[in-house]
Protein backbone atom coordinates (compact mmCIF):
# COMPACT_ATOMS: atom_id res chain seq x y z
CA UNK A 1 0.00 0.00 0.00
CA UNK A 2 1.39 3.10 -0.95
CA UNK A 3 1.66 5.61 2.21
CA UNK A 4 0.05 8.94 0.52
CA UNK A 5 -3.50 7.25 0.84
CA UNK A 6 -5.79 10.10 3.05
CA UNK A 7 -8.61 7.95 3.50
CA UNK A 8 -11.38 8.00 0.60
CA UNK A 9 -15.02 9.09 2.14
CA UNK A 10 -17.75 7.20 0.44
CA UNK A 11 -21.06 7.11 0.63
CA UNK A 12 -22.46 4.15 0.15
CA UNK A 13 -26.55 3.77 -1.09
CA UNK A 14 -28.12 0.13 -0.32
CA UNK A 15 -26.87 -2.17 1.99
CA UNK A 16 -28.16 -5.67 0.47
CA UNK A 17 -25.98 -8.21 -0.42
CA UNK A 18 -23.80 -6.43 -2.27
CA UNK A 19 -23.46 -3.65 0.00
CA UNK A 20 -22.44 -5.59 3.69
CA UNK A 21 -20.44 -7.76 1.81
CA UNK A 22 -18.14 -4.38 0.61
CA UNK A 23 -18.85 -2.87 4.23
CA UNK A 24 -17.47 -6.04 5.23
CA UNK A 25 -14.12 -6.45 3.52
CA UNK A 26 -13.44 -2.64 4.31
CA UNK A 27 -14.04 -2.84 7.99
CA UNK A 28 -11.58 -5.97 7.36
CA UNK A 29 -8.86 -4.36 5.32
CA UNK A 30 -8.20 -0.99 7.03
CA UNK A 31 -4.93 -0.48 4.36
CA UNK A 32 -7.12 0.47 1.73
CA UNK A 33 -8.04 3.61 3.47
CA UNK A 34 -11.99 3.59 2.43
CA UNK A 35 -14.03 5.20 4.91
CA UNK A 36 -17.85 4.53 4.01
CA UNK A 37 -18.92 7.74 5.89
CA UNK A 38 -22.42 7.57 5.30
CA UNK A 39 -24.88 4.95 4.09
CA UNK A 40 -28.59 5.17 2.70
CA UNK A 41 -31.03 2.07 2.84
CA UNK A 42 -34.48 2.37 1.56
CA UNK A 43 -36.39 1.02 4.44
CA UNK A 44 -35.77 1.73 8.08
CA UNK A 45 -37.80 -0.96 9.89
CA UNK A 46 -35.07 -3.89 8.25
CA UNK A 47 -33.11 -5.55 11.23
CA UNK A 48 -29.32 -5.25 9.94
CA UNK A 49 -26.33 -6.10 11.25
CA UNK A 50 -25.09 -2.72 12.48
CA UNK A 51 -26.62 -0.65 14.49
CA UNK A 52 -29.34 1.39 13.56
CA UNK A 53 -27.76 4.94 13.63
CA UNK A 54 -25.49 4.18 10.63
CA UNK A 55 -28.31 4.21 8.49
CA UNK A 56 -29.71 7.24 7.12
CA UNK A 57 -32.40 7.40 4.30
CA UNK A 58 -32.30 10.45 1.90
CA UNK A 59 -29.90 9.33 -0.97
CA UNK A 60 -29.97 12.67 -2.66
CA UNK A 61 -28.77 13.85 0.74
CA UNK A 62 -25.75 11.68 -0.19
CA UNK A 63 -24.91 13.67 -4.00
CA UNK A 64 -25.09 16.62 -1.84
CA UNK A 65 -22.38 16.18 0.22
CA UNK A 66 -19.20 17.20 -1.89
CA UNK A 67 -17.17 15.67 1.08
CA UNK A 68 -17.86 12.28 -0.52
CA UNK A 69 -15.05 11.39 -3.09
CA UNK A 70 -17.03 8.55 -4.17
CA UNK A 71 -20.67 7.45 -4.33
CA UNK A 72 -21.37 3.53 -4.41
CA UNK A 73 -24.70 2.30 -5.54
CA UNK A 74 -25.56 -0.64 -4.88
CA UNK A 75 -29.66 -0.87 -4.95
CA UNK A 76 -31.71 -3.21 -6.62
CA UNK A 77 -34.00 -0.42 -8.41
CA UNK A 78 -33.26 -0.06 -11.30
CA UNK A 79 -35.38 3.42 -12.43
CA UNK A 80 -34.08 4.89 -9.14
CA UNK A 81 -30.53 3.78 -9.54
CA UNK A 82 -30.65 5.22 -12.71
CA UNK A 83 -31.61 8.82 -11.50
CA UNK A 84 -28.70 8.29 -9.04
CA UNK A 85 -26.31 7.62 -10.70
CA UNK A 86 -27.34 10.00 -13.50
CA UNK A 87 -27.55 12.33 -11.15
CA UNK A 88 -24.28 11.98 -9.51
CA UNK A 89 -22.55 11.96 -13.18
CA UNK A 90 -24.23 14.94 -13.87
CA UNK A 91 -22.06 16.67 -10.75
CA UNK A 92 -19.44 15.55 -12.36
CA UNK A 93 -19.16 12.65 -9.12
CA UNK A 94 -17.27 9.65 -9.71
CA UNK A 95 -19.03 6.53 -9.16
CA UNK A 96 -19.27 2.80 -8.80
CA UNK A 97 -22.50 0.73 -9.36
CA UNK A 98 -23.38 -3.09 -9.78
CA UNK A 99 -26.81 -2.30 -11.37
CA UNK A 100 -26.59 -4.59 -14.41
CA UNK A 101 -30.38 -4.02 -15.74
CA UNK A 102 -29.69 -0.18 -15.25
CA UNK A 103 -26.59 -0.28 -17.33
CA UNK A 104 -27.76 -2.18 -19.85
CA UNK A 105 -30.65 -0.09 -20.42
CA UNK A 106 -29.22 3.20 -20.14
CA UNK A 107 -25.20 2.96 -20.64
CA UNK A 108 -25.09 5.16 -23.95
CA UNK A 109 -26.51 8.14 -21.92
CA UNK A 110 -24.15 7.72 -18.38
CA UNK A 111 -21.53 7.31 -20.95
CA UNK A 112 -22.62 10.82 -22.77
CA UNK A 113 -23.04 12.27 -18.67
CA UNK A 114 -19.21 10.57 -17.78
CA UNK A 115 -17.86 12.41 -20.91
CA UNK A 116 -19.70 15.90 -20.78
CA UNK A 117 -19.34 16.83 -17.00
CA UNK A 118 -16.20 14.70 -16.30
CA UNK A 119 -17.15 12.46 -13.61
CA UNK A 120 -16.21 8.69 -14.04
CA UNK A 121 -18.36 5.30 -13.89
CA UNK A 122 -17.06 1.96 -12.74
CA UNK A 123 -19.05 -1.47 -13.05
CA UNK A 124 -17.30 -4.06 -12.39
CA UNK A 125 -19.51 -5.89 -9.86
CA UNK A 126 -22.00 -5.60 -13.06
CA UNK A 127 -20.70 -9.01 -14.54
CA UNK A 128 -19.55 -12.26 -13.30
CA UNK A 129 -19.14 -11.44 -9.38
CA UNK A 130 -15.65 -11.56 -8.62
CA UNK A 131 -13.98 -11.68 -11.70
CA UNK A 132 -12.35 -8.87 -13.71
CA UNK A 133 -13.90 -9.32 -17.20
CA UNK A 134 -14.28 -5.79 -17.90
CA UNK A 135 -11.32 -4.46 -16.90
CA UNK A 136 -9.81 -6.87 -18.51
CA UNK A 137 -11.63 -6.53 -21.89
CA UNK A 138 -11.77 -2.54 -21.80
CA UNK A 139 -8.04 -2.07 -20.79
CA UNK A 140 -5.82 -5.31 -21.73
CA UNK A 141 -7.41 -6.06 -24.73
CA UNK A 142 -8.63 -2.71 -25.71
CA UNK A 143 -6.20 -3.06 -28.36
CA UNK A 144 -6.49 -6.25 -29.83
CA UNK A 145 -9.95 -7.30 -31.71
CA UNK A 146 -11.49 -10.32 -30.19
CA UNK A 147 -13.12 -13.26 -31.93
CA UNK A 148 -15.59 -13.95 -29.07
CA UNK A 149 -16.52 -13.55 -25.75
CA UNK A 150 -18.46 -16.11 -24.10
CA UNK A 151 -19.50 -17.59 -20.58
CA UNK A 152 -21.73 -18.80 -17.85
CA UNK A 153 -22.06 -14.97 -16.03
CA UNK A 154 -24.89 -16.37 -13.94
CA UNK A 155 -24.40 -17.76 -10.35
CA UNK A 156 -27.74 -18.57 -9.77
CA UNK A 157 -28.67 -20.57 -12.49
CA UNK A 158 -25.33 -22.56 -12.57
CA UNK A 159 -26.20 -23.31 -9.00
CA UNK A 160 -29.58 -24.24 -9.58
CA UNK A 161 -28.38 -26.48 -12.53
CA UNK A 162 -25.19 -28.00 -10.60
CA UNK A 163 -27.37 -29.09 -7.56
CA UNK A 164 -29.89 -30.61 -9.76
CA UNK A 165 -27.38 -32.15 -11.95
CA UNK A 166 -25.12 -33.52 -9.26
CA UNK A 167 -27.79 -34.80 -6.70
CA UNK A 168 -31.03 -35.02 -8.28
CA UNK A 169 -32.10 -31.83 -6.27
CA UNK A 170 -35.61 -30.67 -6.81
CA UNK A 171 -35.47 -27.05 -9.06
CA UNK A 172 -37.35 -25.55 -6.31
CA UNK A 173 -35.24 -26.67 -4.05
CA UNK A 174 -32.25 -25.92 -5.69
CA UNK A 175 -33.80 -22.50 -6.20
CA UNK A 176 -34.52 -22.03 -2.52
CA UNK A 177 -30.83 -22.78 -2.03
CA UNK A 178 -29.36 -20.31 -4.32
CA UNK A 179 -31.94 -17.43 -2.50
CA UNK A 180 -30.75 -18.01 0.80
CA UNK A 181 -27.20 -17.59 -0.50
CA UNK A 182 -27.44 -14.47 -1.91
CA UNK A 183 -27.02 -15.43 -5.67
CA UNK A 184 -30.70 -14.38 -6.62
CA UNK A 185 -32.14 -11.35 -7.38
CA UNK A 186 -35.17 -10.14 -5.53
CA UNK A 187 -37.64 -11.56 -8.31
CA UNK A 188 -35.54 -14.69 -9.27
CA UNK A 189 -36.94 -14.87 -12.76
CA UNK A 190 -34.32 -12.34 -13.87
CA UNK A 191 -31.79 -15.19 -13.20
CA UNK A 192 -34.10 -18.37 -14.20
CA UNK A 193 -35.37 -17.20 -17.22
CA UNK A 194 -31.74 -15.14 -18.73
CA UNK A 195 -32.76 -11.67 -18.38
CA UNK A 196 -29.28 -11.24 -15.60
CA UNK A 197 -27.00 -12.71 -18.08
CA UNK A 198 -28.61 -10.66 -21.03
CA UNK A 199 -28.07 -7.64 -19.22
CA UNK A 200 -24.52 -8.58 -18.46
CA UNK A 201 -23.58 -9.41 -22.61
CA UNK A 202 -25.10 -5.70 -23.43
CA UNK A 203 -22.19 -4.90 -21.03
CA UNK A 204 -19.75 -7.50 -22.57
CA UNK A 205 -20.60 -6.42 -26.32
CA UNK A 206 -20.33 -2.61 -25.43
CA UNK A 207 -16.27 -3.11 -24.13
CA UNK A 208 -15.32 -6.34 -26.14
CA UNK A 209 -17.03 -5.25 -29.38
CA UNK A 210 -17.67 -1.30 -29.33
CA UNK A 211 -21.42 -2.62 -29.85
CA UNK A 212 -24.12 -0.64 -28.46
CA UNK A 213 -27.40 -2.86 -27.95
CA UNK A 214 -30.57 -3.29 -26.31
CA UNK A 215 -30.91 -6.04 -24.22
CA UNK A 216 -34.53 -6.53 -25.76
CA UNK A 217 -32.26 -7.37 -29.62
CA UNK A 218 -30.53 -10.23 -27.51
CA UNK A 219 -32.39 -13.84 -27.22
CA UNK A 220 -32.64 -14.77 -23.53
CA UNK A 221 -33.81 -18.43 -22.63
CA UNK A 222 -33.37 -20.00 -19.66
CA UNK A 223 -34.11 -22.77 -17.78
CA UNK A 224 -37.36 -22.33 -15.47
CA UNK A 225 -38.95 -25.43 -17.52
CA UNK A 226 -35.92 -27.77 -17.50
CA UNK A 227 -36.80 -31.51 -15.95
CA UNK A 228 -34.55 -34.07 -14.99
CA UNK A 229 -35.33 -35.92 -18.39
CA UNK A 230 -33.60 -33.13 -20.31
CA UNK A 231 -30.23 -32.99 -17.70
CA UNK A 232 -30.61 -36.99 -18.50
CA UNK A 233 -30.34 -36.28 -22.26
CA UNK A 234 -27.07 -34.62 -21.17
CA UNK A 235 -25.80 -36.62 -19.28
CA UNK A 236 -26.07 -39.97 -21.38
CA UNK A 237 -24.11 -38.04 -23.89
CA UNK A 238 -21.45 -37.01 -21.84
CA UNK A 239 -22.28 -33.49 -21.72
CA UNK A 240 -23.58 -31.13 -18.96
CA UNK A 241 -26.52 -27.93 -19.65
CA UNK A 242 -25.23 -24.55 -18.81
CA UNK A 243 -26.96 -20.93 -19.83
CA UNK A 244 -24.26 -19.62 -21.30
CA UNK A 245 -23.93 -16.36 -22.89
CA UNK A 246 -22.00 -15.96 -26.29
CA UNK A 247 -21.06 -13.17 -28.55
CA UNK A 248 -18.98 -13.95 -31.83
CA UNK A 249 -17.79 -11.86 -34.27
CA UNK A 250 -18.39 -13.01 -37.68
CA UNK A 251 -16.37 -13.00 -41.00
CA UNK A 252 -18.71 -10.25 -41.95
CA UNK A 253 -17.73 -7.86 -39.08
CA UNK A 254 -21.23 -8.61 -37.48
CA UNK A 255 -21.77 -10.04 -34.05
CA UNK A 256 -23.79 -12.75 -33.22
CA UNK A 257 -25.22 -12.21 -29.31
CA UNK A 258 -27.27 -15.04 -27.45
CA UNK A 259 -28.05 -16.12 -24.24
CA UNK A 260 -29.39 -19.57 -23.74
CA UNK A 261 -29.08 -23.06 -22.13
CA UNK A 262 -26.48 -24.73 -24.27
CA UNK A 263 -24.79 -28.47 -24.19
CA UNK A 264 -21.25 -28.32 -23.02
CA UNK A 265 -18.59 -31.07 -23.19
CA UNK A 266 -15.57 -31.94 -21.14
CA UNK A 267 -13.24 -30.16 -23.63
CA UNK A 268 -15.21 -26.68 -22.79
CA UNK A 269 -13.58 -24.64 -20.02
CA UNK A 270 -17.01 -24.43 -19.07
CA UNK A 271 -17.98 -27.99 -18.22
CA UNK A 272 -16.30 -27.81 -15.03
CA UNK A 273 -17.78 -24.42 -14.23
CA UNK A 274 -20.14 -25.50 -11.14
CA UNK A 275 -22.13 -23.79 -8.07
CA UNK A 276 -22.49 -20.22 -8.04
CA UNK A 277 -18.63 -20.19 -10.12
CA UNK A 278 -19.09 -17.70 -13.15
CA UNK A 279 -16.21 -18.29 -16.02
CA UNK A 280 -15.50 -16.47 -19.08
CA UNK A 281 -13.60 -17.37 -22.10
CA UNK A 282 -11.79 -14.99 -24.11
CA UNK A 283 -11.04 -15.62 -27.52
CA UNK A 284 -8.29 -12.89 -28.99
CA UNK A 285 -7.76 -12.44 -32.40
CA UNK A 286 -3.59 -12.92 -31.80
CA UNK A 287 -3.48 -13.80 -28.07
CA UNK A 288 -5.61 -16.67 -28.70
CA UNK A 289 -8.35 -18.08 -25.72
CA UNK A 290 -7.72 -17.31 -22.48
CA UNK A 291 -9.93 -18.18 -19.56
CA UNK A 292 -11.49 -16.24 -16.73
CA UNK A 293 -13.04 -18.26 -13.93
CA UNK A 294 -13.87 -17.47 -10.12
CA UNK A 295 -17.45 -16.56 -7.84
CA UNK A 296 -20.24 -14.97 -9.70
CA UNK A 297 -22.16 -13.97 -6.74
CA UNK A 298 -22.45 -13.51 -3.11
CA UNK A 299 -21.47 -10.28 -1.23
CA UNK A 300 -17.93 -10.93 -0.70
CA UNK A 301 -16.88 -12.13 -4.29
CA UNK A 302 -19.61 -8.99 -5.58
CA UNK A 303 -17.96 -6.61 -2.60
CA UNK A 304 -14.77 -7.45 -3.77
CA UNK A 305 -15.02 -6.19 -7.32
CA UNK A 306 -16.95 -2.68 -5.63
CA UNK A 307 -13.49 -3.02 -3.91
CA UNK A 308 -11.52 -2.80 -6.88
CA UNK A 309 -13.38 -0.13 -8.47
CA UNK A 310 -13.46 2.28 -5.57
CA UNK A 311 -9.63 1.79 -5.88
CA UNK A 312 -9.12 2.32 -9.08
CA UNK A 313 -11.02 5.67 -9.10
CA UNK A 314 -8.52 6.58 -6.60
CA UNK A 315 -6.38 5.87 -9.45
CA UNK A 316 -7.38 7.92 -11.92
CA UNK A 317 -8.80 4.85 -13.75
CA UNK A 318 -11.50 5.45 -16.10
CA UNK A 319 -12.80 2.73 -18.82
CA UNK A 320 -11.29 3.56 -22.26
CA UNK A 321 -13.95 2.09 -24.50
CA UNK A 322 -11.15 1.47 -27.00
CA UNK A 323 -13.89 -0.64 -28.93
CA UNK A 324 -16.44 1.64 -29.83
CA UNK A 325 -16.11 3.29 -33.29
CA UNK A 326 -15.45 6.58 -33.83
CA UNK A 327 -17.55 8.67 -35.60
CA UNK A 328 -16.14 8.23 -39.15
CA UNK A 329 -16.10 4.32 -38.54
CA UNK A 330 -19.07 2.35 -39.05
CA UNK A 331 -20.62 0.68 -36.19
CA UNK A 332 -20.69 -2.83 -35.61
CA UNK A 333 -24.36 -4.44 -36.58
CA UNK A 334 -25.54 -7.37 -34.61
CA UNK A 335 -26.32 -10.37 -36.60
CA UNK A 336 -30.01 -11.66 -36.35
CA UNK A 337 -30.24 -14.07 -39.48
CA UNK A 338 -28.33 -16.68 -37.49
CA UNK A 339 -30.02 -20.72 -37.19
CA UNK A 340 -29.16 -22.55 -34.08
CA UNK A 341 -29.05 -26.29 -33.57
CA UNK A 342 -31.40 -26.70 -31.05
CA UNK A 343 -32.95 -29.09 -28.56
CA UNK A 344 -36.43 -28.31 -28.24
CA UNK A 345 -38.22 -30.72 -25.50
CA UNK A 346 -42.12 -29.60 -25.32
CA UNK A 347 -45.68 -30.73 -24.79
CA UNK A 348 -46.98 -29.46 -27.96
CA UNK A 349 -46.90 -31.69 -31.04
CA UNK A 350 -46.98 -28.28 -33.28
CA UNK A 351 -45.01 -26.38 -31.78
CA UNK A 352 -41.47 -27.76 -34.10
CA UNK A 353 -43.31 -26.56 -36.92
CA UNK A 354 -44.67 -23.61 -35.30
CA UNK A 355 -41.26 -22.70 -34.80
CA UNK A 356 -39.88 -23.48 -37.83
CA UNK A 357 -37.57 -26.18 -36.74
CA UNK A 358 -35.90 -27.55 -39.72
CA UNK A 359 -32.94 -30.31 -40.94
CA UNK A 360 -33.96 -32.49 -37.90
CA UNK A 361 -30.98 -34.69 -37.11
CA UNK A 362 -33.25 -36.52 -34.44
CA UNK A 363 -37.41 -36.91 -33.00
CA UNK A 364 -38.93 -38.68 -30.06
CA UNK A 365 -42.65 -38.55 -30.39
CA UNK A 366 -43.16 -40.70 -27.26
CA UNK A 367 -46.23 -39.95 -24.55
CA UNK A 368 -44.77 -37.44 -21.83
CA UNK A 369 -41.37 -36.16 -23.87
CA UNK A 370 -41.57 -35.29 -27.00
CA UNK A 371 -38.41 -33.45 -28.14
CA UNK A 372 -36.77 -32.60 -31.60
CA UNK A 373 -33.11 -31.75 -32.65
CA UNK A 374 -32.60 -29.35 -35.62
CA UNK A 375 -32.20 -25.66 -36.72
CA UNK A 376 -34.28 -22.89 -35.87
CA UNK A 377 -33.73 -19.08 -37.09
CA UNK A 378 -32.27 -17.09 -34.11
CA UNK A 379 -35.22 -14.34 -34.67
CA UNK A 380 -37.87 -16.81 -34.58
CA UNK A 381 -36.77 -17.91 -31.15
CA UNK A 382 -36.41 -14.42 -29.83
CA UNK A 383 -40.00 -13.36 -31.34
CA UNK A 384 -41.07 -16.32 -30.03
CA UNK A 385 -39.66 -16.40 -26.36
CA UNK A 386 -42.22 -15.95 -24.29
CA UNK A 387 -44.68 -18.10 -25.96
CA UNK A 388 -41.81 -21.49 -25.58
CA UNK A 389 -42.08 -20.26 -21.51
CA UNK A 390 -45.86 -20.42 -21.56
CA UNK A 391 -45.88 -23.86 -23.03
CA UNK A 392 -43.35 -25.16 -20.72
CA UNK A 393 -40.79 -25.97 -23.56
CA UNK A 394 -37.37 -25.95 -22.55
CA UNK A 395 -34.30 -25.25 -25.53
CA UNK A 396 -30.73 -26.13 -25.40
CA UNK A 397 -28.00 -24.82 -27.76
CA UNK A 398 -26.03 -27.86 -29.55
CA UNK A 399 -23.34 -25.24 -30.26
CA UNK A 400 -23.88 -25.88 -34.09
CA UNK A 401 -25.34 -22.55 -35.57
CA UNK A 402 -24.81 -21.22 -39.12
CA UNK A 403 -26.06 -18.07 -40.84
CA UNK A 404 -29.08 -18.35 -42.55
CA UNK A 405 -29.42 -20.23 -46.16
CA UNK A 406 -29.36 -16.66 -48.28
CA UNK A 407 -26.11 -15.26 -46.44
CA UNK A 408 -24.57 -18.94 -46.10
CA UNK A 409 -21.70 -19.43 -48.65
CA UNK A 410 -19.93 -16.02 -47.68
CA UNK A 411 -19.51 -16.19 -44.54
CA UNK A 412 -17.93 -18.70 -42.06
CA UNK A 413 -19.83 -22.12 -42.55
CA UNK A 414 -19.95 -23.24 -39.03
CA UNK A 415 -20.03 -20.61 -35.82
CA UNK A 416 -19.74 -21.70 -31.87
CA UNK A 417 -22.91 -19.80 -31.03
N1 LIG B 1 -28.19 -12.85 -9.43
C1 LIG B 1 -26.88 -12.69 -9.95
C2 LIG B 1 -26.32 -14.07 -10.29
C3 LIG B 1 -26.00 -11.99 -8.97
O1 LIG B 1 -26.90 -15.05 -9.82
O2 LIG B 1 -25.35 -14.17 -11.01
C4 LIG B 1 -24.67 -11.59 -9.50
O3 LIG B 1 -24.79 -10.69 -10.58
Amino acid sequence: MSADKRPLRVGLIGFGCVGQGFYDIVQQLPAAAIDVARIVVKSPSKPRSLPPSRFEFDADALLADPSLDVLIEVIDDAAEAFRLVSGALRQGRRVVTANKAMLARHLPALRELERTHGGALLYEAAVAGSIPILRTLDGYFGAEPLRAVSGIINGSSNYVLTRMAEDGSDYAQALAEAQARGFAETDPTLDMAAFDPRSKAVLLAAHAFGLALNPDEILNLGIENITPRDLAHAEVRGLKIKVVAHLERLADGRVGAVVLPRFVGPSSPLFTVEHETNGVLIEAAFGGPQFLRGKGAGGHPTGSAVLADVAALRAGYRYGYAKTPSESDSAPALATDLELEVYLRHEDEHLPRQLGLRDLSAEQRGAGRRFSVGYVRLDALRERRDELRAAGAFVAATGASRVAAVQREALAPSLAL
